[in-house]
């Protein structure tokens, strides 16, 4: 049997959350809610996947574009209950196969999970089959009623359920499977006659059930899987628990994580065996780590690719390129467009941006490199400028192979400096070093002999000075 369609539940106005942002498009590890439930959803290949929408449509309609444009949307204006937005779901639906039916808020569910449902639901012929969890805390879920033979009678809403039902902890996760012929003809049947005067989606159990069908409940063993998230608080938790499980699956695939309650990776960050991830990082985005490198201590890495066996200490980067056997850090700050090469370093206070570092090149100290191309084998002294901005426009510099900058030199671009050259300390380079020059861009050194002891007498400095043997003081 095979999966026709998907269809996720998203047009709920997420009220808890008091945002402007529609509640399945806040992020966490790196994926909106919304985003993590397409994840779970897409190994298991449906033909078309539907997303119901409503409060904050645009926003989500654009977000969807962006991450899944083959989804389509169906809109529903008003709130009418779960029921009311599959039927609007329904509508147009060619009724084949199976449907799986799920909520946009619940961003713990696997892949796994949703196939095992799916694998239960076609092998056992079955009608419906519902996903569920036994739950510690189940206030506020719909509960699992089952007969004296453990078979599903019907799911009670908490605002509809009474003491003896509220006391089951067995929790209605909102996910289904549905032969989806026999669920267009279910559907129609709903009432709203509950506390809130919606469609119940969980009522079309019963009436299922009651038309002869066969009924499962799967209860899967992590309750967490199923948890929703309604407000921030439930974000957060949800957040430190995606967290826990992306720090579980990276160490038992043989990455050393030093603090697991301070890493933070994305799951849309991929990390290499052998990696150390040290506390206090956070990998973020598309970012990819490459065997042996060591990361953090308090290091955010943000779309960046970090090549074999690099070391980025204490920095924050951007989209930036990390060779193999790379140095940054610590406190480095490199912004989008930098790519370093194999053996690079980019040291104490540097701050790089667009600007490629050649193999074996260093940035040591206390500098800022922007819009700049790089040779090999080169070493920019401290404290060296790349002046690429004039007011209006960015200009570039070129730099060669084995070139040394002297310290505190001020690179005004657009500039090149040839193969081989050497800039003196202290230069403010604004025209071209030819190759194998050195370039020398600073006034000549004057020294006003006997100046303190003229113009500072009685100071300790005219003191000292006056007790210096006196040829350092003629200099
Ligand atoms: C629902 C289930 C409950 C289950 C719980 C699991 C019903 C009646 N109850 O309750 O049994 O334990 O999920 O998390 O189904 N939505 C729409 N349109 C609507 C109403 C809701 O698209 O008119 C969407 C929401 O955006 C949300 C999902 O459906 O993504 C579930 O709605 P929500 O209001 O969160 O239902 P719960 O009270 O959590
Ligand atoms: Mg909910």
């Amino acid at each position: 049997m095979s999966l026709e369609t998907v269809v996720i539940l998203a047009a709920g106005e997420g009220t808890r959350m008091k945002s402007q942002t529609p509640k399945v498009l806040h992020s966490i590890a790196g994926r909106s809610l919304l985003g993590h439930v397409l994840a779970a959803v897409q190994p298991l290949k449906a033909s078309q996947v539907r997303v119901v929408v409503g409060s904050g449509r645009e926003k989500v309609e654009a977000h969807l574009a962006e991450i899944a444009p083959s989804v389509t949307t169906v809109f529903q204006e008003h709130r009418g209950g779960t029921g009311h937005a599959t039927q609007l779901a329904l509508e147009g639906l060619a009724a084949t196969g199976t449907i799986l039916i799920l909520a946009g808020d619940t961003p713990m569910l696997t892949d796994t999970s949703l196939a095992q449902l799916l694998k239960g639901h076609h092998e056992g012929g079955y009608t419906a089959s519902v996903l569920t969890a036994e739950h510690p805390e189940p206030t506020g879920y719909g509960r699992i009623i089952r007969g004296d033979d453990g078979s599903l009678l019907r799911i009670v809403e908490e605002r509809d359920a009474d003491e003896i039902e509220k006391a089951i902890e067995e929790i209605n996760s909102g996910v289904y499977a549905f032969d989806c012929q026999k669920l267009v003809g279910a559907i129609g049947k709903l009432r709203n006659d509950n506390s809130q005067g919606e469609l119940y989606l969980t009522d079309v159990i019963e009436i299922l059930r009651n038309e002869g069908g066969k009924i499962a409940a799967v209860c899967i063993d992590d309750f967490t899987e199923t948890l929703g998230v309604n407000d921030r608080v439930q974000l957060a938790e949800a957040a430190a628990l995606l967290r826990d499980r992306i720090n579980d699956r990276l160490m038992r695939s043989g990455v050393t994580i030093v603090d697991p309650t301070t890493t933070w990776v994305d799951a849309t960050s991929v990390i290499s065996q052998d990696v150390t991830l040290l506390p206090g990082t956070a990998i973020s985005g598309e970012s990819t780590i490459g065997a042996g490198a060591v990361i953090g201590p308090r290091t955010t890495l943000i779309d960046c690719t970090v090549a074999n066996g690099a070391e980025v200490k204490e920095s924050y980067a951007t989209s930036a390129v990390i060779g193999e056997n790379a140095s940054v850090g610590p406190f480095t700050y490199l912004r989008p467009g930098t790519n370093l090469a194999a053996n690079t370093k980019a040291g104490a206070f540097v701050e790089m941006k667009n600007a490629v570092l050649g193999e074996g090149s260093k940035v040591p100290h206390l500098s800022y490199v922007g819009d700049a191309t790089i040779g090999e084998g080169s070493n920019i002294g401290a404290a060296t400028i790349f002046v690429n901005y004039d007011g209006v426009e960015k200009h570039h510099t070129i730099i060669g192979n084995h070139v040394r900058i002297g310290s505190d030199s001020m690179l005004v671009a657009p500039v090149t400096i040839g193969d081989g050259a050497y800039t003196a300390a202290g230069s403010v380079i604004t025209d071209n070093v030819p190759a194998g020059a050195m370039g020398v861009g600073r006034a000549r050194q004057r020294n006003v002999i006997g100046w303190v002891l003229r113009k500072r007498p009685g100071t300790k400095s005219a003191e000292a000075a006056a007790s210096a043997p006196s040829n350092d003081q003629e200099g």
